[in-house]
């Protein structure tokens, strides 16, 4: 990997494993007890949205008791010290990367701290339980759901995700399955723009094969030593 400036790095749930955060297509195919379009779709938010709530709830309040691991601080550590081009995007909708320390990071799928108005369209931090009746701080209506794209809505950020792509040296993929799209498509993006790919995951996502290189092991492991070895040799 040498003369890489510029790196674009995408995080999914393998990340926040170590920290003790449930990832999304575990074995029995439940996401901390329901199947997820029971809970993450906007058919779901408008015909339970006592559940819908309680269950983002429950996972925000869940971040008190987490921490980030070493493959957020070695990520973070990369982000302070690379010279070139930076980002991080990630899938996770937890918090551990800013924890860590990240600064050039973006949340594509949204954030369990944060709450969307859907009458006005603004969001505001939200630390606390998030009742569907709670009224908007900006516009009054209370039409609060959590900031959290939805299966069949538009991610977060997109344009400026596809500009690092097309700039992109390096792509690194790290504990995502590579089972959602646009996120599971990045990797072909960065390589038709020239790119060279790296996969560091658990097991063989769906995308393997479409990877330059693909390590295999828990991300607090691989990360730390990859961010050691881009560093050295920057
Ligand atoms: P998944 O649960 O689909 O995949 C997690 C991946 O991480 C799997 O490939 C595991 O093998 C790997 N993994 C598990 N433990 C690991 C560890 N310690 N180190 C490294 N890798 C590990 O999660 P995502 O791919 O992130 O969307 O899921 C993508 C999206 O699907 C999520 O963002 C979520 C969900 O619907 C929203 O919430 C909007």
């Amino acid at each position: 990997m040498s003369h890489t400036r510029n790196i674009v790095i995408l995080t999914g749930a393998g990340l926040s494993a170590e920290s003790g955060i449930a990832t999304f297509r575990g074995p029995g195919g439940l996401w901390e007890g329901h199947r997820v379009e029971d809970v993450c779709t906007p058919e779901a938010l408008a015909r339970d949205p006592e559940l819908v709530h309680r269950f983002y709830d429950a996972r925000r309040a869940r971040l008190a008791e987490v921490a980030p691991n070493a493959a957020h601080v070695a990520l973070a550590r990369l982000d302070a010290e690379w010279p070139g081009q930076l980002l991080i995007v990630t899938q996770n909708v937890d918090d551990l990367h800013e924890r860590a320390g990240a600064n050039r990071l973006l949340h594509m799928h949204g954030e369990l701290k944060s709450a969307l108005c859907a009458a006005c369209g603004d969001s505001a931090e939200w630390e606390d339980s998030l009742p569907p009746e709670i009224e908007c701080p900006n516009c009054g209506t209370p039409a609060l759901r959590p900031d959290i794209v939805f299966f069949g809505e538009m991610p977060y950020h997109m344009e400026v995700i596809e500009t690092a792509l097309s700039d992109a040296d390096l792509f690194v993929s790290i504990g995502t399955s590579g089972a959602v799209y646009p996120a599971a498509g990045f990797v072909q993006t960065a390589r038709h723009h020239g790119a060279q790919t790296l996969e560091l995951n658990l097991d063989p996502s769906a995308g393997s094969s479409l990877f330059g290189e693909s390590r295999l092991g828990p991300a607090g492991t691989l990360v730390p030593e990859w961010v050691a070895e881009m560093l050295d040799r920057g």
